[in-house]
């Protein structure tokens, strides 16, 4: 069965755990699937990853910023999204959305450029369902900085501009194929939710187990 399934939410929203739970849920009941995640998700675009997310590359101006993405998300789409998307389900960790927020909203790039990117360089693919995790601010600094790493040129950003993705992740909350869910439970708890809601609004043709229990 062919879906496009992405996660979305701020740093630390606990989205990536959801993501592998998920896919634990699909194993046990053996469908295909494939977890992916942007920036990245083939050698080029992990290259290009490793510019946009580590600390060490302080300054990049916005634009590039969201050229490296969309030179990223190109690779990845053409040469993992729609191939594996032929037969398997594909579960992203982010995608358009975190662009819109972090890129346009938050760095204040006009939404044309965006669309014209997505165009031209994204497929105009769009995901079936995102699974927005919302996650209280508070909470998501101390989850990223019990995990933090190499990565986190994104989090030494101003409190003004993660303030600002956040209100832009309040936005797209209203649009089309955008769920909400919230962050602020255990992971386990928020997993049983996701679940719940993919079977009651019968996302797939089959019936999904948790992955835990
Ligand atoms: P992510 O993989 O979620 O990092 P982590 O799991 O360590 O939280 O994302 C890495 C960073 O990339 C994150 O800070 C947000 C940023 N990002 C953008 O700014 N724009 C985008 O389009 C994407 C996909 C990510």
């Amino acid at each position: 069965m062919k879906k496009f399934i992405v996660f979305e939410g701020l740093d630390g929203s606990g989205k990536t755990t959801q993501v592998k739970l998920l896919g634990n849920s699909l194993k046990k009941i053996k469908k295909e699937f494939l977890l992916t995640r942007e920036p990245g998700g083939t050698d080029t675009s992990e290259q290009i990853r490793k510019i946009l997310v580590q600390k060490n590359n302080s300054y990049i101006s916005p634009n590039t910023e969201l050229l490296l993405i969309y030179a990223a998300r190109y690779e990845h789409i053409k040469n993992i999204i729609l191939p594996n998307l032929k037969n398997k389900i594909v579960i992203c960790d982010r995608f358009y959305y975190s662009t819109f927020c972090y890129q346009i909203f938050a760095n204040k790039i006009p939404k044309a450029r965006l669309n014209y990117l997505h165009k031209h360089f994204g497929f105009n693919l769009f995901p079936d369902l995102n699974i927005l995790i919302k996650t209280d601010p508070k909470i998501s600094i101390q989850r990223s900085l019990k995990i933090k790493k190499k990565e986190n040129r994104f989090e030494k950003k101003s409190k003004n501009f993660h303030k600002t993705v956040e209100a832009g992740f309040y936005n797209i909350a209203q649009k089309k194929n955008v769920f909400e869910f919230n962050g602020n439970l255990n992971e386990i708890d928020l997993h049983i939710k996701i679940i719940d809601f993919l079977n009651k609004k019968k996302f797939f043709n089959f019936f999904l187990p948790y992955a835990v229990r």
